[in-house]
């Protein structure tokens, strides 16, 4: 039976893997910081669970010990962390490395992460230049990319098979940032508005965690040196969003389309789907290689409403839903200033504050 070992496991990501190598017949182990995290469909599974924190070099090691068929590596961020795990892959047939699109930069050096949104002529492909490798910043924003790319660099020269998977936006059950949450709160709260700044045309590629776990069987089967975007077949809108999490949550709220930007600083109707154009990454080299997505962003994207809505009614003690003050979540919610907002369009016909009330 080959043998799996999937560090930063329990989230959307290791969840997925591990299920599915089970499925394909492999035996998996995964690592995290906190059992209370680990996701019991996979103890029903017989994966085992390990306490590791990612930078306990010592504890990787124990924990790594006597090696595997396939390391998935999906909490290296840094250098460092790459490092630790290179001196481990004489005893692993083949390791992948979860990256990210956040590595790449347009012809401005402008990087999913900067101030500035970075502008590219068509879908990404992976010769597309990155970042510069930088070990400063790491846990910020900005330092995100370049932490990241300096990991890729450390694992791909050293002399073992590495497949380097760089995804878009993940969605997945199990994820600790799961971004769907804007949507699936506001239809479990039975909200009857909903702003969409940009008219809601703005969008994203998104990568399911699905679908990461399908090229994860396919690169395992063919170890090798290389680097290869993942992502779904489809780009949906934050519109295309909307509407499948209430249809699918048996909700319907009226949509608020906002012209450009929102208003205030608390940009009511902002998404995390807002890239407009939305930034696509070109899969063919994962598809030439034998990768069958799972399917597009509405097949794939419904378990993990389903979860969601399940951990909310449940309010399961200690599982890590968005707190009301997190930070990437709560101006995403705000429900005040929407609630100001709608006060004022029905005290201002035609609208207010400059912003165009959408037709009936
Ligand atoms: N999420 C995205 O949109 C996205 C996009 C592109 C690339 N990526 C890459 O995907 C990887 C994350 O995968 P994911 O989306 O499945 O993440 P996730 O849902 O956020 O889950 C994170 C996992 O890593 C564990 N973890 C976090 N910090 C750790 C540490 N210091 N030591 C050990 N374990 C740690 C968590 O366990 P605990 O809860 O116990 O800490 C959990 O198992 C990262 O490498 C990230 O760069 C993510």
């Amino acid at each position: 039976v080959p043998h799996a070992l999937i560090t930063g496991g329990t989230g959307a990501i290791g969840f997925a893997t591990a299920r599915r190598l089970c499925a394909a017949g492999w035996s998996v182990a995964v690592t995290g910081r906190s059992a209370a995290h680990f996701p019991e469909p996979l103890a029903e599974l017989g994966v085992r669970f390990t306490v590791c924190d990612r930078d306990d070099s010592a504890r990787l090691r124990a924990v790594a010990a006597g090696g595997a068929d396939l390391l998935v590596d999906c909490a290296c961020k840094t250098a460092a962390q790459a490092h630790d795990v290179a001196e481990l892959l004489g005893s692993f047939g083949s390791t992948v490395l979860i990256s990210s699109r956040a590595v790449y930069v347009d012809a401005q050096g402008r990087h999913l992460n900067s101030d500035e949104p970075p502008s590219f002529d068509g879908p990404i492909g992976e010769s597309q230049p990155t970042l510069r490798p930088d070990g400063s910043a790491a846990g910020t924003r900005e330092g995100y990319g370049p932490n990241k790319v300096a990991a890729e660099r450390v694992l791909l020269d050293c002399g073992y098979p590495v497949s380097v998977l760089r995804a878009s936006k993940v969605h997945g059950s199990w994820s600790r940032r799961p971004r769907e949450w804007v949507f699936v709160k506001r239809a479990l709260d039975r909200r009857r508005h909903l702003f969409l700044a940009g008219n809601g045309r703005g969008g994203d590629h998104c990568t399911a965690a699905v679908n990461i776990a399908a090229l994860v069987e396919v690169v395992a089967g063919q170890p090798s040196r290389r680097v290869l975007n993942v992502a779904d077949p489809d780009v949906p809108t934050a519109l295309d969003i909307a509407h499948l999490v209430a249809s699918h949550l048996g909700h319907s709220w009226e949509e608020m389309l906002i012209e450009g930007d929102g208003p205030g600083e608390a940009a009511v109707g902002r998404t995390p789907w807002d890239l407009c154009p939305p930034v696509v990454l070109d899969t063919s080299a994962a598809l030439e290689l034998g990768y069958r997505p799972v399917g597009g962003y509405a097949e794939t994207v419904i378990e993990e409403l389903d979860w969601l809505a399940t951990q909310y009614r449940d309010r399961r003690a200690g599982w890590p839903l968005p707190a009301v003050d997190d930070p990437f979540f709560a101006p995403l919610m705000n429900y005040a200033a929407e609630d100001s907002l709608l006060a004022l369009w029905a005290s201002q016909p035609g609208g207010g504050d400059g912003f165009k009330r959408p037709s009936p």
